[in-house]
């Protein structure tokens, strides 16, 4: 027994009529074939939430490569098996894709592996799942289109705002969804429910973190720092113990905090005021260079080769950890300082050492940068070459005039004098 009801009409209101009309296609194929066809997951998560979302899964019972198959037949369109999971993806002349899966049953041969699948009933392929509010399908054959099936109180949870897992090992089973938890938790400001957050806890402090790839963590890394609110999400996997686990040597301490919430709020200054600097800067290096700024470079080595960090991150990181210290020795720095330690740096490197700046040299800082890029030298290479500078000598000299001005020490127009 569970709960239905027809969502037909608030689709027909929320979604573009080309989705509508592709849904109810589907449906009818479906019919047509004799299989049950179902969109499920988070487009029907979203839909319920009054959010755009047109990602869209397909669930049949049956044989979804077939279902994909005699649908891109009929369509004329490009398609896809992917034999391993059972799933197919079907690709539209205008680039729109849906996948199209078997409803199935997973098990795990071990934890923290992909899943072996099996073939089974919407039921049970919504039980697998992570979240009850995720664990949605809306039925799409002609003559129940529209009709929600919500086995697990999905859709009160949903109301409630409250993330919560299916069945006990479902974090044992798949430790990344521990950070989709937090990811979740945080784009719909909801909260994760109580024994929820009791078995993430039990499932990091096991060590099922460590047993996923890599590749895997990083992606959800990735996905977390491209929402909203990230900041958020990092504090909660603080709270969780988690950030230990991904990062050996790191501990979210309020120190630690206090960094990561200055990287925010400069990186937003940087994007607003100098946005040169933040071009081709990914921030997962950024708030990793915080993060691993205490760990021993054994471990960052360990930890770039685990996630898939360029190989020269540790020594960009102790390169820009001697600047910041440099400069945060220095009694009275001029700017001819801030020039030698920036000339070497890349702008990854550059926003880590603003964050960690004492206050009266970031400021400074911020003035060099206003400073660095009005100053127009009024001698150039060829002049200096003309004069008798020969090879490194002549970047050495305009180096000398550029600090020179820097630190009004000449007066700008007056650079021949000093040549
Ligand atoms: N899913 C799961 N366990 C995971 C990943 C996904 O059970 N580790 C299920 C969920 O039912 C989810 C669906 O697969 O709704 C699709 O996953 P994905 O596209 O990654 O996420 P969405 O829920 O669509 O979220 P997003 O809005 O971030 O794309």
């Amino acid at each position: 027994k569970y709960d239905t009801f027809n969502v037909s009409k608030k689709m027909q209101k929320q979604l573009p009529k080309r989705i509508m009309n592709l849904l109810r296609l589907l449906g009818a194929y479906g019919s047509e074939r004799k299989t049950p066809v179902y969109v499920v997951g988070g487009f029907v998560r979203d839909l319920l939430l009054n959010v755009e979302n047109l990602d869209i899964d397909i669930v049949v019972e049956g044989d979804g490569p077939e279902f994909g198959k005699f649908v891109a037949e009929q369509l004329m369109i490009k398609y896809v098996v992917h034999e391993k999971f059972n799933t197919c993806s079907l690709f539209f002349k205008d680039g729109f894709r849906i996948d199209v899966a078997t409803a199935r049953t997973e098990y795990y041969e071990s934890p923290a592996e992909l899943p072996k699948v099996e073939v089974s009933t919407i039921k049970k392929d919504l039980y697998r799942r992570d979240f009850s509010i995720n664990a949605m399908a809306i039925k799409l054959n002609q003559e129940t289109f529209g009709t929600l099936l919500d086995f697990f109180n999905s859709k009160k949870d949903l109301e409630e705002g409250i993330i919560k897992v299916l069945y006990s090992l479902s974090f044992v089973e798949d430790p990344t969804r521990i950070l989709r938890a937090i990811r979740f938790e945080q784009r719909y400001n909801f909260q994760i429910d109580e024994q929820t957050c009791e078995y993430m806890k039990k499932t990091v402090k096991n060590e099922y973190l460590e047993k996923v790839t890599g590749p895997r963590i990083r992606d959800e890394l990735e996905k977390i720092l491209k929402e909203p609110k990230p900041l958020k999400s990092i504090r909660r996997m603080g709270e969780f113990k988690i950030i230990s686990h991904l990062f050996p040597f790191s501990y979210y301490t309020p120190t630690l905090d206090k960094d990561v919430e200055k990287l925010f709020e400069l990186y937003g200054y940087f994007e607003k005021n100098y946005k040169q600097y933040t071009q081709n800067v990914r921030f997962l290096h950024l708030l990793l260079f915080v993060l691993l700024q205490y760990t021993p470079e054994e471990t960052v080595k360990f930890i770039e080769y685990r996630y898939g960090l360029p190989g020269n991150f540790y020594d960009n990181l102790a390169e820009a950890r001697e600047s910041f210290e440099k400069l945060n020795e220095l009694k009275h720095p001029q700017y001819s300082h801030f020039f030698d330690c920036i000339k070497i740096l890349n702008s990854e490197q550059i926003i880590f050492v603003a964050v960690k700046l004492k206050e009266n040299l970031r400021e400074k800082l911020f003035k060099y940068f206003d400073k660095i890029e009005n100053l127009e030298l009024s001698v150039n290479g060829k002049e200096l070459k003309d004069k008798g500078y020969y090879g490194k000598e002549i970047k050495n000299k305009l180096e000398e005039l550029t600090k020179k001005l820097l630190n009004d020490e000449i007066k700008p127009g007056e650079e021949r004098k000093y040549i």
